[in-house]
């Protein structure tokens, strides 16, 4: 299997004094800088709860990797959450982005606007059988409490004050200790391709298990393709390389970068910290290679690993 040429190149020059600043750079952008994409994805956490006969009314929120913004975290705040608490390990976005996707989100709220779908976010998973508003979820009744006008304006208030005491809004970056929430305070805690990046998955579910209420809900949508690292059509190619040929690729840099550990593993880290998995969608990829192909340290992988390339999880603690 071919690496992607250009990703190893960048990765070798990372080891080169003077270069590493340039090709170690973050993640300049992600998703989370549009208000429709965070409203996209806030909705289909929340109707596959809804469809899976989970919470969907958390008042204690929390997210794993917001990204560019703190968007999808003001999707949850907007629609009925009374304070929200995001957890990155690289700062981005700034007040002025996110007060910019409040107003946004607000508007999208008000109108209620179908979730975006498949045409406009291809790469957003999961799909739903249906865009149109989740009116089944966010009732005229609950919707019209969550937008009232007072409301709003003390919400997009917590939005300037983010972090301060009395803030429905707070952004903890970057986190490494599981001290940073209080335990059993939190109702969900959600993310979007966000733990194919995190290198101690170990550590990260066992803190989300402890951060979480007795019965609280996670949510996540991983991401198991290859990120750029191997070719375009050879989406699980990454399993393929050798300790060395990660580590060049990888670089110096510690973002970005992916763990490379397929759907199995992560159910195993869950079932060790204490989840019961209500919820196991899987995105289903056919696969161009077999498990002889796979790095020694993947083997032995099932067909099942092999042919996830995403999946949405939904666990209760
Ligand atoms: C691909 S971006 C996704 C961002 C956002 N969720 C979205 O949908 O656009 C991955 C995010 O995970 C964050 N990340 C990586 N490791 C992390 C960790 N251990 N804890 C929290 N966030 C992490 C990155 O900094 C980045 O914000």
């Amino acid at each position: 299997m071919q690496a992607n040429f250009k990703m190893l190149i960048k990765g070798i020059l990372t080891f080169i004094p003077g270069l590493y600043a340039v090709f170690a750079k973050p993640m300049s952008e992600t998703g989370t800088h549009s208000a429709r994409y965070c409203y996209s994805v806030w909705l289909r956490h929340l109707v596959t709860a809804h469809e899976n006969g989970l919470q969907t009314d958390p008042r204690v929120v929390a997210e794993l990797g917001p990204g560019s913004s703190i968007g999808t975290g003001l999707a949850a705040l907007i629609s009925g959450a009374e304070s929200y608490c995001a957890l990155d390990v690289v700062e981005y976005g700034g007040t002025e982005r996110n007060l910019a996707i409040f107003d946004q989100l607000v508007d999208l709220f008000r109108s209620r606007e179908p979730i975006p779908g498949e045409d406009e976010f291809p790469e957003v998973k999961p799909n739903l059988a249906s865009y149109q508003f989740p009116d089944q979820v966010l009732t005229a009744e609950r919707l019209n409490r969550a937008l009232e006008i007072n409301r709003i304006a003390r919400l997009r208030k917590s939005v300037v004050s983010a972090g301060a005491d009395d803030s429905c809004a707070h952004y903890k970056v970057p986190w490494h200790d599981v001290e940073v929430i209080e335990s059993s305070s939190i109702d969900m805690i959600f993310s979007q391709a966000v733990l194919e990046h995190v290198d101690d998955l170990g550590h990260c579910y066992d803190g989300m298990y402890q951060w979480l209420k007795p019965g609280g809900l996670m949510s996540h949508t991983v991401d198991f393709r290859c990120h750029n690292t191997a070719q375009a059509q050879d989406w699980n190619g990454h399993w393929t390389y050798s300790a060395l040929t990660w580590r060049l690729i990888r670089g110096r840099r510690s973002h970005p970068s992916i763990n490379r550990l397929p759907v199995s593993q992560h159910l195993r880290f869950m079932q060790l910290a204490g989840f019961n998995v209500v919820v196991e969608q899987r995105f289903p990829l056919p696969t161009k290679i077999d498990e002889k192909q796979v790095a020694p340290r993947f083997r032995p992988i099932s067909q099942t690993d092999l042919t996830t390339s995403g999946v949405l999880i939904q666990a209760l603690k």
